[in-house]
Parts: C-alpha cells; sequence; structure tokens
C-alpha cells in the first residue's frame, strides 16, 4: 500500500521571495468584490470558468460558498477558489483516517469546492500559492468553527494528480474525491513552514481580509 503523504514531503516552491527574485508583480489574495473582472477569466475548464462568470457573486450573496481570487492589480483575476462547509458520512473517509476521528456518523469538514488559474498566468506558481491559502483559511477556521479536514474534487485526473501532491488521499466512495486532514494541514503549516508563509503572505491571523503576496525580501 502507498505510503501516506508526510507534510515533510511537501516541498513548497511558491514563496514572495520567489516573486520578488522573479520580478513579477505583486498579487494579492482577497475575498471576490465588485471590482473584480469575472467576465474575462479563462482557465480552460467551461465549467470553472462558466461558475466564476454567472454564479460565484451569487454564491456569495446567499453565503453559499466563499469566493477568494488571486490578483495583480485588484481587478485582473489570474485564479480564483471557492470554500464552504461540508458533511461527509464517516463511511466516506478511509478507515485509515476514519480511525483517528471520533466515531460521529458524519465528518465536518471544509470544501474547497473550485480552484483554478487562468491560462495566461498558468505555472508560475499561483495554483500552489492559491491552495496554501485556502489550507490555511481552512485551518484558521477550523478553529472557530470545527472541520476535521480539507474536501475537494477534482475535475479530472490531472487535477486529482495536482492536489495528491500536496498529500491529499482518495476517499473511497465518490470518484475524485480526495481528502486532506486537518491535522495534516496543521504539520504543514508548522513551526518552519508557518513562521515563512505567515511572513511572505503577511498574515496577522485574520480569515477574511486580503493578504498580500507582494516581494519581500
Ligand atoms: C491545476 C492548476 C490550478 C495548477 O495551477 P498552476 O498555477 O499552473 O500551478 P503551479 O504553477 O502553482 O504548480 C505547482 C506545482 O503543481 C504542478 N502542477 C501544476 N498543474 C498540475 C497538474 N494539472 N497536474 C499535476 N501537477 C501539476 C506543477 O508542476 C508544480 O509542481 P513543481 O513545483 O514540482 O514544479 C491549473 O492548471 C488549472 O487551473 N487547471 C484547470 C482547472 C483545474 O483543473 N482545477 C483544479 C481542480 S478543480
Amino acid at each position: 500500500m502507498r505510503r501516506e503523504l508526510q507534510p515533510s514531503d511537501i516541498k513548497l516552491k511558491w514563496g514572495c521571495k520567489s516573486v520578488g527574485e522573479r520580478e513579477e508583480p505583486n498579487f494579492v489574495i482577497e475575498p471576490l468584490g465588485a471590482k473584480h473582472d469575472r467576465a474575462v477569466f479563462s482557465c480552460g475548464n467551461d465549467e470553472l470558468d462558466s461558475y466564476l462568470h454567472k454564479q460565484a457573486a451569487q454564491d456569495l450573496k446567499k453565503r453559499a460558498a466563499v469566493p477568494f481570487v488571486i490578483t495583480p492589480d485588484r481587478k485582473t483575476i489570474a485564479g480564483f477558489y471557492t470554500l464552504s462547509q461540508y458533511a461527509a458520512d464517516l463511511g466516506e473517509v478511509p478507515m485509515e483516517v476514519a480511525k483517528r476521528l471520533p466515531k460521529y456518523p458524519t465528518v465536518s469538514a471544509t470544501l474547497l469546492g473550485r480552484l483554478a488559474v487562468s491560462t495566461e498566468f498558468r505555472g508560475r506558481g499561483l495554483g500552489e500559492r492559491l491552495l496554501m491559502d485556502a489550507l490555511r483559511r481552512s485551518l484558521e477556521s477550523s478553529k472557530q468553527v470545527a472541520s476535521e479536514g480539507v474536501v475537494v474534487d477534482a475535475k479530472d485526473a490531472s487535477a486529482e494528480e495536482f492536489y495528491k501532491k500536496y498529500g491529499f488521499i482518495e476517499l473511497p466512495r465518490v470518484a475524485r474525491r480526495l481528502f486532506l486532514a486537518m491535522g495534516t494541514v496543521e504539520a504543514l503549516f508548522g513551526e518552519r513552514q508557518r513562521d515563512r508563509l505567515c511572513d511572505a503572505a503577511g498574515y496577522a491571523g485574520g480569515t477574511t481580509g486580503g493578504d498580500s503576496c507582494g516581494a519581500r525580501s
């Protein structure tokens, strides 16, 4: 059986330092707002594009999901993700994870519903940065509203590979539904990495504001 990926196995390439080194513009991750240009976003996946164009603002308004965007200029959307609450059956969770959880019939989790980077901005570490931001926010909010892990629905095999790189494991019952235990997320942000990420992303413990990921030395 494949060994569960440990937090120490996960090598993060992103960081504000590397953005600065490459002299790219400062990117900010912030909640979706009216100032963001949703209409021109294109990641090559019609469903994700259409979601951002037509549904994301509604989901925000109706509190169905909170969309966050990464932007170089507070207008252009280079990428986005959404977070909401999720309740999984205990039986949906792999045995090795379930045995560490309390034996309630459902498992409270955070759903990373969608994550996409515009084709124009691919391969520059923004997908990783969005994922780390989503995990960080999930961890922070789990201290207020319990959540035992982060669930994602990968759109295709390639997306599945992307998430597995960061330690997500398959949930047995639903194809391409993946899970990362909150304990693993916490360990991922532990010690050295926590300091680096907090410093780099400008986190001050808040979970709703815009977080500057600009170039810093
Ligand atoms: C998947 C996606 C978010 C990656 O965004 P990106 O900004 O190009 O990714 P990054 O530059 O941050 O790459 C981070 C790491 O993931 C790897 N990676 C990127 N896309 C990958 C993919 N589709 N499959 C496997 N690995 C991938 C990169 O090689 C990099 O690894 P490295 O550090 O070892 O080189 C982007 O390709 C995308 O939006 N795809 C379409 C929508 C989608 O599939 N969303 C996810 C599921 S809903």
